[in-house]
């Protein structure tokens, strides 16, 4: 009784915390897949105590599952999740491969859970960036409207995957030992220069596009607009980005300032109040006891933890905050298994 359901990428940073979050979840499972590179095959994890032994990626791993929770790169997204669709499954994909494909929806299920219903077996997790902003800014939206964000994030080492956090733990101990950092990573994989992560802060998250955006600065743009407005390119709500790669280990930070439409309604006290009535969002608001979000108290947690919300002095109905969450679970395996909670609650997946 149950669902059968594959992991793909189960051993990355993002892997072993969806193997995690599927224990946790609602999901009946009747059988797990764990599936990884061929350098990974015959590794033995575990599933609820259960030893698994990890199988190389091929298509026909996907013979008779009914869900795949996918985290294994994009190329990888796009090579074997057709063959999975093919066979029946429903994926969820935490790579950027499909996600500004119109045929496939991209879900934070707090905001836009509705365009679960429209999907053909991919449906997309959001960039880690972007799902966390999601979360904080969405009540706002919902309760005064939004003209324009304005985002500079604080982006933990992780969000490049475990071997990139490995590298920005030996940088740390280099430098701490007097001896020479050696970059082979940051700030992207495959880009002709490396520079150290450690003690240092990167403007580089992904490629440099033509436009002087980085992708990764482009992702937040556009894919803001298609959860909020369901259209990549909408003018209806200005959004700029600047991304920043930080040597925290885990958990972003998000400096957001945001201008409302309905600029006489909105107030301080009433934006905290939206936040704490907001499903996901936590609110971490105390000036006078130093209270405020940090990436080292929200790590491990599903929230999206929001603080120093404050007014613009200058410009009515604008407004900062500082948003903080665990880029690896709202940012990636959570919000993965949440929508695929949603899709069995909502019977959008078959049982074969
Ligand atoms: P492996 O551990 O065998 O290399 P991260 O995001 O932490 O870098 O993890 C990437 C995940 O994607 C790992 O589980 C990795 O498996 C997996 N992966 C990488 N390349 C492939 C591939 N060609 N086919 C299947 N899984 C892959």
């Amino acid at each position: 009784e149950g669902y059968e359901v594959a992991i793909l990428g189960a051993t990355g940073a993002v892997g072993t915390r969806l193997i995690q979050q599927l224990e946790e979840s609602t999901i009946p499972v009747s059988k797990v897949r764990l599936l990884a590179s061929s350098r990974s095959a015959g590794k033995t994890l575990h599933f609820k105590g259960q030893p698994v032994t990890v199988e190389e990626a091929k298509p026909e791993s996907f013979e008779g599952v009914d869900i795949v929770l996918a985290s294994a790169g994009g190329s990888v997204s796009k090579k074997l999740l057709p063959e999975a669709v093919k066979r029946g499954a429903v994926c969820v994909d935490n790579t950027s491969a499909f996600r500004m494909d119109p045929d496939v929806p991209l879900v934070v299920p707090e905001v836009n859970e509705k365009a679960l219903y429209k999907h053909h077996g991919i449906i997309a997790n959001p960039n880690c960036s972007t799902i966390q902003m999601m979360v904080a800014l969405e009540p706002i939206r919902k309760a005064f409207g939004l003209k324009q964000i304005i985002v500079s994030t604080y982006q933990a080492a992780s969000g490049a995957g475990q071997s990139a956090l490995n590298e920005l733990y030996s940088e740390a101990q280099d430098y701490l030992d007097d001896k020479e950092m050696s970059a082979d990573i940051f700030p992207t994989k495959g880009d002709k220069e490396h520079y150290p992560l450690a003690f240092n802060l990167l403007p580089q998250i992904d490629v440099l596009e033509d436009n002087l955006y980085s992708h990764e600065e482009w992702k937040m743009i556009h894919e803001t607009k298609k959860i909020m407005l369901d259209d990549m390119d909408s003018p209806e709500i200005k959004v700029t980005a600047t991304c920043v790669r930080v040597p925290v280990p885990i958990s972003h930070g998000e400096s957001i300032y945001i201008e409302v439409e309905n600029k006489d309604d909105a107030s301080v006290e009433k934006i905290r109040q939206l936040i704490e009535d907001a499903p996901g969002a936590v609110l971490q608001d105390d000036p006078a006891h130093q209270v405020y979000p940090q990436p080292i108290n929200a790590t491990g947690k599903r929230e999206t933890f929001v603080g120093r919300i404050r007014p613009d002095l200058e410009n009515k109905g604008a407004f900062n905050m500082w948003v903080v969450s665990d880029n690896l679970l709202k940012g990636a395996a959570w919000n993965t298994v949440q929508i695929a909670e949603r899709l069995v609650a909502d019977n959008l997946v078959e049982v074969k």
